[in-house]
């Protein structure tokens, strides 16, 4: 038997987690042969609700779990951690502007980076879920200089996974047989879902199955605004999807993609023309616990403006933190 690991879920008595604690200890995340300790952590005041979490985990008598760990405060939740998913965070609340939405998940999630720059395992990987996703990932990273910015991503699987599960149904096809889809920039209604090189079943190309008025009119509208789309039916947010796409995320960057490609927010590279030092979600291939981007493929015009589109809201939504953020050192700036 494997030694066991620690995985840190903040946000842990939410919605989300209600789906991905029970995934994660069941073993659909590191697999069946992994044991794991969760640490679990909260806000002062959800301390209760998160102990009737914590029961309902330990009746279900998972072999794999090998302890259960309550924190209300990321400091004690951190130590030791080799995963980190971070899904709590402040929510809009009525006429809060985007300004003040994005300044109080900034003090959040500094006091994170804080946290897991002090003390969790020098290789821990953290997936931001928290929204704005992108921009708490950028936070999160600056306030640990000594952990590389790598080990920090923004989640834009959900809209992968979204991606190709309308287009499946749409083609009549599973929709693991098609691959190549990217979600391009900010996991919000900006985002760039791209088809220009997805094949089905390894060969026949997606886009010459569709028509371009349903791409560009209903489906990538329809990607960009999915996460509206279920509050409307469901009356409330995205939270199974949400837990099986960090689930998603969290196995193909730990275990590999098996070649296939995912989309991740992660830190720019400049690959694409898209400025450093963004977290943006780019087309990758994972293997041996960590990920590359994939080069080369084509964008078009109408892809390179949608791709500036989402680029220039996260530079916004940059400079909106950026009296927030400790100074650039040299190293992130090479990245
Ligand atoms: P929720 O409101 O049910 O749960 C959030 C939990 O986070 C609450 O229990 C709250 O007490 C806790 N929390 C707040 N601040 C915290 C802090 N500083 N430390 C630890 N815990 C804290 O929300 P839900 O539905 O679970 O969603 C969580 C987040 O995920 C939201 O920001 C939502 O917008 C985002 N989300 C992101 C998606 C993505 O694709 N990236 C998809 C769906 C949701």
């Amino acid at each position: 038997m494997k030694q066991p690991v620690r995985i840190a879920v903040t946000g842990a008595a939410g919605n989300i987690s209600y789906s991905l604690l029970f995934k994660i200890a069941a073993g659909e995340m590191l697999g069946a042969d992994q044991p794991v300790i969760l640490q679990l952590v909260e806000i002062p005041q959800a301390m209760d609700k998160l102990r009737g979490v914590a029961m309902e985990l330990e009746d279900c008598s998972f072999p794999l779990v090998h302890g259960i760990s309550l924190h209300d405060n990321p400091f004690d939740g951190f130590k030791g951690v080799h995963y980190a998913m971070l899904v709590g965070a402040r929510p809009r609340s009525k006429g809060m502007e985007r300004a003040d939405l994005l300044e109080a998940n900034a003090a959040i999630f500094s006091e994170q980076g804080k946290a897991l720059n002090e003390v969790a395992n020098r290789d821990v990987k953290a997936l931001v879920i928290g929204n704005p996703a992108n921009t708490n990932c950028l936070i999160l990273s600056r306030n640990a200089p000594d952990l590389d910015p790598s080990q920090f991503c923004a989640m834009t699987r959900l809209d992968h996974n979204r991606s190709q599960g309308i287009l499946g149904n749409k083609l009549g096809v599973n929709p693991s047989d098609i691959d190549g889809v990217v979600v391009w920039g900010n996991h919000s209604p900006t985002m760039y879902p791209d088809l220009h090189n997805a094949t089905v079943l390894g060969g026949e190309s997606v886009i010459d199955q569709i028509d371009e008025d349903w791409y560009k009119s209903e489906f990538t509208p329809r990607i960009q605004k999915r996460g509206a789309e279920i509050i409307e039916w469901r009356g409330l947010s995205s939270a199974a999807s949400a837990a099986q796409a960090g689930l998603d995320h969290m196995r193909d960057w730990a275990l590999g993609s098996d070649g296939k490609i995912v989309s991740m927010g992660i830190i720019s590279d400049g690959s694409y023309g898209v400025a450093k030092g963004i977290y943006y979600s780019f087309p990758c291939i994972c293997e041996f616990g960590s990920y590359q981007v994939v080069k080369g493929l084509e964008v078009n015009e109408y892809g390179q403006a949608m791709m500036k589109k989402t680029e220039q809201e996260l530079l916004e939504e940059k400079a909106a933190v950026d009296h927030l953020l400790p100074a650039e050192t040299a190293e992130s700036r090479e990245n």
